[in-house]
């Protein structure tokens, strides 16, 4: 069953992203590390927007079924992580992950700030979790709040590396919607990507990255999938409403095709999508709906687990489950 989509008016929240005057840091300083180990295992939960008026043992009871089921070696929350949420909801969220005793990570989407609390409260909130994954440059000159990468090393190499980029709030130019990737974090991945191939030895480093908004090219990658059946990765794909991206042809994709090193994007932020298309050489992965929070389709929940394999193969692994499990 479908709910309707929730509207909420952004209002002065998104305001707090504003142009972004600030220090200039090097590529180096946004990269953390992990280890990589074959067939390294990461589960995408999404969309979770978790609230105080939610029983969130229920949530947490069913996300469990999920977790525990992956088996994961990082988890990644690809945004709307948090829905009018108090720092309390928020802490109790985190130590639930932390639970796992396994790394994890997110991304912010455009309701993140849609709490009480601010987005700088958060990213040093989560910060404190040694489990987590993550770094914010508060004093930065990039637009965004969780743009930063994690190193899976090997053998004193970077195997793989793991791009995650905050898809921003709302736009208020020309149009009112979603908002969209800007100039500066469009140069800062390109500098990312060509740090990561000079430190690794002039070779360029095979990429993954997580965000919340599409990109408008999942439209694209959608309607060519529908001519070229083959192009469709995972056979379980479902558009099941119009991708709510931003209007603006900002050219990042042309950016990300020139580097040759991404070869896998995952997202959220439509519901009820969750297809995987092969477009252009590049995984286009809507995430799984984590929770019944907001609208949804009953018969869509759960996560995905994206396998690296030890040739930098992605496979996948859809994992759905029911409240009716745990109520
Ligand atoms: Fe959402």
């Amino acid at each position: 069953m479908f709910k309707k989509r929730m509207l909420l008016f952004p209002s002065v929240f998104a305001l707090a992203l504003t142009a972004c005057a600030g220090h200039h840091y090097e590529s180096k300083d946004y990269i953390l590390e992990l280890n990589y180990k074959d067939n390294y295992r990461i589960l995408q939960l999404s969309d979770t927007h978790i609230g105080d008026k939610d029983n969130t043992k229920l949530h947490y009871d069913f996300m469990d079924l999920t977790i525990k089921e992956a088996n994961p070696d990082l988890i990644v929350i690809t945004g709307d992580v948090f829905t009018f949420a108090s720092r309390g909801t928020a802490k109790e969220f985190f130590n639930f992950l932390d639970g796992y005793g396994v790394p994890w990570t997110l991304v912010f989407g455009n309701h993140d700030e849609q709490c009480y609390f601010s987005i700088d409260w958060l990213t040093k909130e989560i910060e404190k979790h040694d489990l987590a994954i993550f770094k914010d440059l508060r004093d930065d000159d990039i637009q965004g709040n969780s743009n930063f990468a994690i190193n899976l090393k090997a053998g004193g190499l970077v195997f793989e590396q793991l791009i995650f980029m905050d898809s921003n709030r709302y736009y208020y130019g020309d149009y009112f919607g979603y908002d969209c990737f800007k100039e500066d974090q469009i140069a800062w991945y390109s500098d990312l990507v060509d740090y990561t191939k000079a430190q690794n030895g002039g070779l360029v480093v095979p990429s993954l990255m997580f965000y919340h908004i599409p990109l408008p090219e999942v439209n694209d990658a959608w309607n060519y999938a529908q001519k070229n059946p083959l192009a469709v990765v995972y056979s379980e794909g479902v558009m099941g409403e119009a991708a709510c991206c931003p209007e603006h042809d900002h050219h990042f994709f042309d950016v990300i095709k020139d580097k040759h090193s991404t070869h896998g994007m995952y997202f959220g932020h439509d519901h009820i999508n969750n297809f995987i298309v092969k477009y252009e050489g590049i995984d286009f992965g809507y995430g799984i709906k984590a929770t019944d929070r907001v609208y949804y389709d009953e018969a869509l929940l759960g996560g995905r687990v994206i396998t690296i394999d030890p040739l930098h193969g992605l496979h996948y692994e859809n994992i759905y489950h029911s409240y009716a499990e745990v109520k």
